[in-house]
């Protein structure tokens, strides 16, 4: 978006515009191979409930409040938070932070999509779907997995650098509406599987008593990371606004098209996850990282032969979903870097491409030479270690800073009347509400009650 260092700041065309652009960055891996993972690991129905209750709660609250805020001040994070007075700096810095962290083992899995998409081509569909040896020697190969995370990085340095965003913007326009027609077809055939039916039992009904501290902080955070929400991207989307867009419908729509394409993920991959191990125990202790990447060449290849061309075809939607999202990831870190240093542009990215290497380096050896490292125990990785800290610490704490913040320094009048500027806002004292008293007290006890479970 940002063009070089002028002062005028680039804006949406109109509220499709801003609706797209912001669903483009939300619709991503966190939906399509975060999201399955997540909800096989933590009981199915319970981890899709609780999802959808914190997405249509704290989610479209926190949506609203960091657009508003953008658009209220026209600064990006770190400047939002400054505009209300300099000491208020920290929480900007604190949440801008987080998508550093992020993007490093988000193109890491990027690659890995990459791989899958070339695979279908060199290898074939068999040999992806054997059961997960072609992906654990795929990763434990340093040098190849590195390859073809830096193939995914140039795709997205290039974008952004070269700003054809737009472009990109408007392909997605395609792409986007063909991975939700084609997850619905792939998620239908896989119910047609024997077993499947249980699956789908087993991924839509909840189990409310297998609710647990630690199911509630990750379907927190995956709210958080899949909305791309407490880490200052929504308060750059807002700062490019303009007044007359309504905010309270385009935060619905968004947080709904996200919501919408998890489930879809979730129904491709769950049920037939459950169908091939037979029991919810067995989901659970079987998933991780991988799961997407194990289960769904499956699913291809029991299409007969079609497999290939289905397999191809997904990957690359998969890679146009993900683009879109790294796209942001790396937009945000180069304007940071840039509002914090003053530095130009081109400059500012090619720090976030350092850094980004470096690190994404690091999160691949973590499979091969330095798989020593098990940060979380036994079979752990360096990737679910910044994923832990990125979206089971910082984002809770980044969100609880902003509500109390806004609930009880800068006072939500502000966030409120720059909504009312474009739209009725009948929700006003519910969100008030929401955001002085609910959301903090329940953020803090999520976090307490989680570090009370690890420590005990
Ligand atoms: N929301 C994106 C996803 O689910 C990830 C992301 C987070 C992208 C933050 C941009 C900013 O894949």
């Amino acid at each position: 978006m940002a063009e070089t260092t002028s002062p005028a700041r680039a804006s949406w065309s109109g509220k499709l515009a801003f609706v797209l652009a912001a669903a483009a960055s939300a619709v991503g891996l966190g939906s399509m191979w975060r999201f399955p993972y997540l909800a096989a690991k933590y009981g199915g129905g319970t981890f899709l409930f609780v999802y959808l209750v914190f997405v249509f709660t704290i989610g479209i609250a926190l949506l609203l409040l960091e657009t508003a805020l953008g658009r209220h001040t026209r600064q990006s994070a770190i400047g939002a938070f400054k505009a209300f007075g300099k000491k208020y700096a920290f929480i900007g810095i604190f949440t801008s932070a987080v998508p550093f962290i992020i993007v490093p083992y988000y193109c890491v899995i990027g690659g890995w999509v990459t791989k899958y998409l070339v695979g279908y081509v060199t290898d074939g569909p068999a040999a992806l779907a054997d059961g997960g040896a072609f992906f654990s020697n795929f990763i434990a190969d340093g040098p190849q997995s590195i390859v073809f995370m830096l193939i995914f990085m140039a795709l997205t340095y290039f974008t952004v650098a070269v700003g054809v965003n737009k472009g990109i913007e408007k392909a997605n326009l395609v792409m986007m509406p063909l991975l939700i027609i084609m997850a619905a077809a792939v998620a239908i055939y896989a119910l047609t599987m024997p077993g499947a039916l249980d699956g789908l039992a087993f991924y839509l009904l909840p189990d409310l008593s297998a609710i647990s501290p630690e199911l509630i902080i990750s379907a927190l955070g995956q709210t958080f990371f899949t909305l791309s929400l407490a880490m200052g991207i929504m308060v750059t989307y807002g700062s490019y606004l303009d007044k007359s867009t309504k905010l309270t419908s385009s935060v619905v729509q968004i947080a709904g098209t996200t919501f919408g394409v998890s489930l879809l993920a979730g129904m491709m991959i769950i049920p037939a996850t459950f169908a091939a191990l037979g029991s919810g125990q067995a989901v659970a202790e079987n998933s991780g990282p991988s799961l997407m990447f194990i289960i769904l060449p499956q699913v291809f290849q029991n299409m007969g032969p079609a497999a290939s061309v289905l397999g191809c075809v997904f990957f690359i939607l998969v890679l146009f979903a993900a683009l879109t999202s790294s796209i942001s990831l790396v937009e945000t870190c180069t304007s940071i870097i840039q509002d914090a240093t003053g530095c130009f542009r081109r400059r500012a990215l090619l720090y976030t491409v350092i850094f980004v290497t470096v690190m994404g380096i690091i999160v691949n050896l973590g499979y091969s030479s330095l798989s020593f490292i098990q940060p979380l125990g036994e079979g752990s990785s360096i990737l679910d270690l910044l994923d832990f800290i990125s979206n089971s610490v910082m984002m809770p704490i980044a969100a609880l800073m902003t509500c109390i913040w806004v609930g009880w320094i800068i006072k939500p009048k502000v966030i409120i009347d720059e909504v009312k500027v474009s739209t009725k806002f009948g929700a006003e004292k519910a969100w008030t509400v929401f955001i002085k008293y609910i959301a903090p007290v329940v953020l803090v006890v999520i976090l307490v009650a989680y570090v009370a479970q690890t420590m005990g």
